[in-house]
């Protein structure tokens, strides 16, 4: 902890409409000009917006978004200013066996992941990183397949209903908003071929990114609910709404299967319809995509007619 630091915010907070005298400071602390201007850089640093002016001093004109650090205080939530991946962490939590629908949270991941050995861009103070950790009971892992649909379907629903934005999904891992990328799903698995051991549901949505928050190469490929709403989201009431839904969606999905699913997903997707070309295990192929199985994978019919399920692959156009 820097008392030092913790003073001056304190104080720049207390009159954050005026300018404050360093001099004045410096003399009621007994600290030196050169501290207190130190300690002005950190909070700079850390996404404190500080106005300086000759004569009149520093005044704090914004302060950066961050997850409430009370989230740690609550029930198998595992809250973190820095991570390399929540992933990571939620499969060693769940060898050393954390609950189900335990939630790992990060304000900011080092190595985010995306799929397909993608990284997935996860700054401090702009978007939701999280993994929950599911511990089906007596699931076999093909019965568990569709779970990145289920966790698509219960993030666009809510999107939709409580924040009225028109999120859309492409399978199988995609949330789309005005065509661009507003999430990621990451589904990580561990289990027999009989026996689902446990399942990480990594989720990344981009939040209060401003366009040029994004990396240069992904602002014409990516968005945020704050680009297409300019509303500013309160994360950590965002989080915990999220988290409700995709615990009650699990819960039926374990209990009922996918089929309560099917009709929302295909109310909410871009894929259905379209010529799409997939990168599979099995190659490329070419063809329109013309429905969704039982178990949530994607029947394509190629240009000769012939029918293929797709379980596992990625659109490529
Ligand atoms: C994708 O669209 O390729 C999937 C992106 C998934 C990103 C999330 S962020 C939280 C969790 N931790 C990770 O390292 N990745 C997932």
């Amino acid at each position: 902890m820097n008392i030092t630091k913790d003073c001056i915010l304190k104080h720049l907070r207390e009159n954050r409409d005026q300018y404050i005298s360093s001099s004045v400071f410096c003399h009621n602390s007994g600290i030196s000009r050169a501290a207190f201007w130190k300690q002005i850089q950190l909070l700079r640093k850390e996404g404190y917006i500080i106005d300086a002016r000759e004569h009149l001093g520093y005044r704090l004109e914004e302060e950066p978004d961050r997850l409430d650090k009370q989230l740690s205080e609550i029930k198998n939530i595992y809250f973190y200013q820095t991570l390399e991946s929540t992933n990571i962490t939620a499969r060693m939590l769940a060898e050393k066996n954390a609950e189900n629908f335990s939630v790992v949270i990060a304000e900011e991941q080092l190595q985010g992941r995306g799929r397909l050995g993608r990284s997935w861009d996860s700054p401090p103070g702009k978007g939701l990183w999280f993994s929950m950790i599911l511990r089906p009971h007596m699931i076999s892992p093909t019965a568990a397949a569709p779970i990145t649909l289920v966790t698509a379907v219960a993030l666009t629903r809510f999107l939709r209903e409580f924040c009225g934005l028109p999120v859309k999904v492409k399978w199988p891992n995609d949330l789309l908003l005005g065509g661009k990328k507003l999430g990621g799903i990451l589904t990580e698995l561990k289990g027999e071929p009989d026996r689902v051991d446990y399942i990480i549901a990594g989720v990344g949505l981009n939040v209060n990114q401003k366009k040029n928050d994004f990396p240069t190469q992904l602002i014409p490929l990516a968005t945020s609910l704050h680009l297409e709403s300019v509303r500013l989201f309160d994360r950590t009431e965002l989080f915990l709404s999220l988290r409700h839904e995709l615990e009650k969606a699990y819960r039926l999905f374990f209990e009922a299967g996918f089929a309560p699913f099917a009709k929302p997903w295909k109310e909410f997707n871009t894929t259905l319809g379209q010529m799409v070309t997939i990168n599979w295990p099995g190659g490329t192929i070419c063809g329109t995509a013309l429905d969704l199985t039982a178990e949530g994978a994607l029947l394509i019919k190629d240009n000769q007619g012939q029918i293929h399920q797709i379980n596992y692959g990625e659109i490529i156009t």
